[in-house]
């Protein structure tokens, strides 16, 4: 369960971070906050470039942003783009998620508020996992 003063605090964030966007080319800004079981919050935003295949989604930057201050216990990850209905993450962005936590819940929302919520399993069932691989 997390905790929803915090998760206000992350929709906070995520909804200032996606100004910071760099969306030259599709316009289309999104921002991401990801919830650490300690309550430290990191942020991520969309880093387009024109070379359009090299975009890093919000989620993925956000996934840099924790694992840069050796952070992966996440809990939560918030979405938030300013589209009538959620947006959920991009099949890449599920894969990198996925390999922090399949325990995490995935907010998503749109500006004005309307909410989903998923568990990694709902967004990625059957996926491709560190179990996956052979024992090395
Ligand atoms: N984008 C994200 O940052 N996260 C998502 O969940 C979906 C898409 C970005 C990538 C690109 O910069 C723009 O939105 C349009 O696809």
């Amino acid at each position: 369960m997390i905790d929803e003063s915090l998760l206000r605090t992350a929709i906070e964030q995520a909804t200032l971070v996606r100004r910071h966007a760099y969306a030259p080319y599709s316009n289309f800004l999104v921002g991401a906050a990801l919830v650490a079981a300690d309550g430290t919050i990191y942020r991520g935003c969309n880093v387009e470039n024109a070379s359009y295949g090299l975009t890093q989604c919000a989620e993925r930057s956000a996934v840099t942003a924790a694992t840069a201050d050796a952070n992966r216990a996440i809990v939560c990850c918030v979405v938030i783009a300013d589209t009538p209905e959620p947006i959920t993450p991009c099949g890449a962005c599920r894969q990198v998620l996925a390999e922090v936590s399949m325990d995490m819940v995935v907010v998503c929302r749109t500006l004005s508020g309307q909410e989903q919520r998923f568990t990694m399993h709902e967004l990625l069932p059957s996926g491709f996992a560190p179990s996956s691989l052979p024992p090395s």
